[in-house]
């Protein structure tokens, strides 16, 4: 245990470290940020050497730096003080991953809170997972919760200090292990990419991956890659440029060659790139995301291209028991020309007839299904290549849910454009037990592709309206689940159902399924301890060289 004392009249009155820190040994942060932090003789700086975070996470630290302790950095000075606290001071692949959806701007219900006191104190201005990105001592987490509450008039909490002082510890087993071995990224090459854009569907493409400048080291990169969608539309081009941050955080931007028309949501709008890479560098996933709220985006899904045949992805997402003849397009890469039915493994029960036609890109397969055919979720294996749960084998649609099911929108003004929000109604089987909304219960995919195009109508009701009233003041629900709000906002948040009524499909009681979301309209900045926060704390990784 050592003690430090006031330096350079800065505000570091004595504090007592009770644990190991990391050294810091850039001679960068060192310069800049000594002049504050001292350092000692293990190399450990105050404050920076207890605390391990994300590439966000460290950004907004230095922006709080430069905007509150008058510090000075150039942009490129900043970028490559990032890229080595987000690696030496970094969080490993584990501890990233269930934190993930903070920076993939997703609606995410979090559950991993230790009591409602806590959910209550920390999650009204940002969501858990904020707090879950940072990483510190017990000593270090209780100084940032003092300032936090003088900061922003929170009363103390010290559950949540305790709690955070377990859950994100400075040292756990996970950094351990990953920090004793420094990796350069190399996804230097060819990929193969899924993807899926809410009320839109699946598509499949290939990214080749390239070193901006090898010898600037290689943890820049351009990007390109042709996404085409598998339902219908012509494929779209994207060109990018990312940064990867301590091996594992891909964030970059990209945008598609034709110019971005003028629907909030097209599919050539610049997008943010967040990616987590697998320890093993063959695989990433994230989101890639745009839109004032961030609420459109592509779910994407990459792994290294390899000279194998590999099966990427299935055109639907569901079969129906005793159905006969489905055409199901099987979409890969290096599929060996003539495949026979005999090179396809649905699993028992479904039986691959004839193969429609084959290029290297895509398989037509007609395939039928036994009546008996066991149902849920099943893999699909295409000669060694396998789609893991790519196809759910279902008798009948037992109720649908509408997802997200608890969303929001945001009426704009004159700094604001407005929020939107993509509804989907996804069909669900009762599983195995035999009961609904139990957790075996099999996802069969949208409902549209399951059946006729637009196999729901979507309606939506205000929450105190007046009687008979219109809910146009509010917005529209289009045919396609696109909820836009009103131009005019009403100057009041209002509560809605958004909800989808299935066209043929009905329930047990022979009336037709139906779905509700809880969607939350709201005007675009609100306040709290009378604090002015505009709703989407905008904060965002230096992404890329300067172009
Ligand atoms: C001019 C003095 C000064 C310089 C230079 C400085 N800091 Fe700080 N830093 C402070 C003070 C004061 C605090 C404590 C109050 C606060 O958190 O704003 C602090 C706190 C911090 C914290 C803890 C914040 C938290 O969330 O608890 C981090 C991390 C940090 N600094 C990083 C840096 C880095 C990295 C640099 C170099 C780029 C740097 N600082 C340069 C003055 C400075
Ligand atoms: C009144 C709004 C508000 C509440 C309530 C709140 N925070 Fe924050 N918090 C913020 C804002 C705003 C930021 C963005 C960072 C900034 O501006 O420095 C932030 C950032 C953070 C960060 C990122 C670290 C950093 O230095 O920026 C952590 C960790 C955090 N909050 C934890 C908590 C915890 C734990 C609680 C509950 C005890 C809590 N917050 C409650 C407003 C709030």
């Amino acid at each position: 245990m050592t003690t430090r004392t006031l330096v350079s009249g800065m505000m570091f009155a004595a504090i007592v470290f009770g644990q190991e820190g990391i050294p810091v040994t850039d001679p960068l942060v060192i310069a800049k940020c000594g002049t504050c932090h001292a350092r000692d003789e293990h190399g450990n700086m105050q404050r920076i050497s207890w605390e391990r975070t994300t590439p966000e996470g460290w950004q907004d630290a230095l922006k709080r730096m430069i905007l509150v302790n008058g510090v000075s950095l150039t942009p490129s000075e900043a970028r490559s003080i990032v890229k080595y606290l987000s690696t030496s001071h970094g969080l490993a692949p584990e501890e990233a991953k269930p934190v993930m959806y903070d920076v993939e701007r997703r609606i995410h219900e979090e559950t991993n809170l230790p009591s409602e006191n806590v959910r209550n104190a920390c999650t009204k201005c940002h969501s858990f997972a904020r707090a879950l990105s940072w990483r510190r001592s017990l000593e270090d987490w209780k100084q940032f919760a003092d300032l936090h509450a003088m900061r922003f008039h929170l009363p103390p909490n010290g559950e949540a200090v305790a709690f955070l002082a377990k859950a994100a510890a400075l040292h756990t087993p996970e950094w351990d292990a990953w920090s004793a071995h420094t990796r350069a990224p190399n996804l230097t090459g060819r990929w193969l990419l899924t993807a899926s854009i809410p009320g839109r569907g699946k598509y499949y493409g290939e990214m080749r991956v390239q070193p901006v400048d090898s010898t600037q080291g290689d943890d820049e990169f351009n990007t390109s890659v042709l996404m085409t969608p598998v339902n219908d539309g012509s494929g779209i081009l994207r060109a990018g440029r990312s940064v990867v941050y301590g091996t594992n955080a891909w964030r970059g931007r990209s945008k598609g060659g034709e110019p971005a028309g003028s629907a909030p949501d097209d599919v050539n709008s610049e997008a943010r790139e967040v990616l987590w890479i697998a320890p093993d560098q063959s695989t990433a996933e994230g989101r890639w995301f745009w839109g004032q709220y961030q609420e459109f985006g592509f779910d994407v899904k990459m792994r290294r291209a390899s000279s194998d045949p590999t099966l990427l992805l299935v055109d639907r997402s569901s079969l129906k028991t005793g159905s006969e003849a489905n055409r199901v397009r099987l979409i890969g890469d290096r599929i060996p020309a003539r495949v026979t039915p005999a090179d396809f493994d649905f699993g028992p029960g479904v039986t691959v007839r004839r193969i429609v036609s084959s290029t290297s890109r895509e398989v037509i397969a007609e395939v039928d299904v036994a009546s008996d055919a066991r149902l849920g979720k099943r893999d699909i294996a295409l000669l060694g290549s396998v789609a893991p749960g790519a196809i759910a084998i279902y008798d009948r649609v037992d109720y649908i849910k509408v997802v997200p099911d608890s969303a929001l929108a945001a009426f704009g003004d004159q700094t604001h454009v407005r929020g939107y929000q993509q509804f989907e109604a996804i069909g669900y089987q009762r599983g195995a037990d035999g009961k609904p909304h139990t957790a075996d219960d099999v996802e069969l995919g949208p409902l549209d592709p399951l059946g006729a195009i637009s196999a729901v109508s979507w309606s939506m009701e205000v929450f105190y309206a007046t009687p008979g009233s219109s809910s146009d003041f509010v917005g529209k629900v289009s045919p396609t689940g696109f909820f836009t709000p009103a131009v005019d906002s009403p100057k009041n948040n209002f509560d809605v159902w958004v909800i989808a009524t299935a066209k043929t499909a009905k329930g047990a009681n022979s009336k037709p399924l139906v779905g509700k979301s809880y969607l939350v309209v709201t005007v675009p900045s609100y306040t709290f301890n009378g604090h002015r926060y505009v709703r989407d704390l905008d904060r965002w990784v230096d992404d890329g060289p300067a172009q």
